[in-house]
């Protein structure tokens, strides 16, 4: 289940994170956890099965009607079992009442096929 990030889970947010080339180095993820924490426009949220935390998605409230998912990570163990397509999911229920939600460029084309996808199986 998609949880939102607290500050007692900033270790397991920046491992997963930290998945991201763009946020191998340590002091830009450290810039980007503070973002987090205190940007209201920054909400991140934490995918969790049983007691373990194994995903994470980030994404920016751009302006009132954009929502850009900027980040996505799922631990390498739990990966190609479907967890990034439903975080997805989850942002865009959550949010896609409300906003148009898009992803960064680094994550347009998984982004693109978890999309394309659902497309697909409704014209089935
Ligand atoms: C990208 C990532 C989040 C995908 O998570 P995941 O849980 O393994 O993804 P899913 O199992 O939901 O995959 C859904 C589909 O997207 C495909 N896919 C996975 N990674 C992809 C990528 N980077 N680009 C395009 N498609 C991708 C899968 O092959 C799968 O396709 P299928 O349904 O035809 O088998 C994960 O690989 C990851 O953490 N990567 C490292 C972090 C990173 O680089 N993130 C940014 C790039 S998106």
């Amino acid at each position: 289940m998609l949880i939102r990030y607290k500050k007692n889970q900033e270790k397991i947010a920046m491992g997963l994170l930290s998945f991201m080339p763009v946020e191998r180095d340590v002091k830009l993820l450290q810039h980007t956890m503070k973002e987090y924490e205190t940007n209201p426009e920054w909400h991140l949220y934490l995918w969790k099965e049983d007691d373990d935390v194994i995903g994470a998605i980030g994404l920016m409230i751009k302006d009132e009607l954009n929502v850009i998912i900027q980040h996505i990570s799922v631990n390498p163990s739990y990966r190609n079992m479907g967890i990034g397509r439903k975080m997805v999911d989850e942002i865009k229920q959550l949010y896609g009442e409300k906003y148009d939600v898009s992803a960064d460029e680094l994550i347009q084309d998984f982004y693109h096929k978890c999309t394309e996808e659902k497309k697909d199986e409704k014209n089935q």
